[in-house]
């Protein structure tokens, strides 16, 4: 569990949609808790303090994978690298296609934007089924990169995300059934 103080900004900053995008699922929306300056410092920092040491590079997902990622990256002295949705990069990106909650997407990476064994970090604003994730770890191995973790702002653990990442070690600052 977080410290007391990072669990009650987040309950209190993020905020839940039911039924949204479609029935059944209960959406968790991280949009309170960026507009709020304090809250977004002290969840950043405090996600950097359990992030494994030496980590050169974060891979983000598109959307909310950047919005986190990229702080994070900024605070514990990484570099950021982009998973963008289908189509947005130029040249010939590496492509991966898997199952979301609601729907299918596919991700894509930049040829060439991991060095040969860069220590790399997946990050994401939250664990659901894993699809995106696992996808996310698959386009980086293909580039080469070390991948020593994967880490989220909220993990939804009933749905067993973790198991579609094993080997992958796994940290995340909220845990919610
Ligand atoms: C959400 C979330 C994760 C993913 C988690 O993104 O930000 O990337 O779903 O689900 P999974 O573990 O079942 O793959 P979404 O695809 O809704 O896109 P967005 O970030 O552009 O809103
Ligand atoms: N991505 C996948 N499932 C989600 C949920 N329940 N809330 C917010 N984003 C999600």
């Amino acid at each position: 569990h977080p410290p007391e103080e990072i669990q009650g900004l987040l309950s209190t900053h993020i905020a839940e949609y039911p039924d949204f995008p479609q029935p059944g699922v209960l959406f968790r929306d991280i949009t309170p808790l960026l507009r709020d300056a304090r809250a977004l410092r002290r969840v950043i920092e405090h996600w950097a303090s359990i992030i494994p040491e030496e980590i050169d590079v974060i891979v983000g997902t598109e959307a909310r994978g950047f919005v986190l990622g990229a702080p994070l990256a900024y605070e514990i002295g990484a570099g950021f690298v982009p998973v963008r949705k289908a189509g947005k990069l130029p040249g010939t990106p590496r492509s991966r296609t898997y199952d979301l909650e609601y729907g299918t997407a596919t991700v894509e990476i930049a040829e060439g934007a991991l060095e040969t064994g860069v220590r790399t970090l997946v990050v994401d604003d939250l664990l659901a089924t894993g699809g995106t994730a696992a996808a996310t770890v698959a386009l980086a191995r293909e580039l080469g990169a070390e991948v020593l973790g994967a880490s989220f702002l909220i993990e939804l653990s009933a749905l067993e995300g973790r198991t579609r990442l094993e080997g992958v070690p796994v940290s995340t600052v909220w845990s919610l059934e």
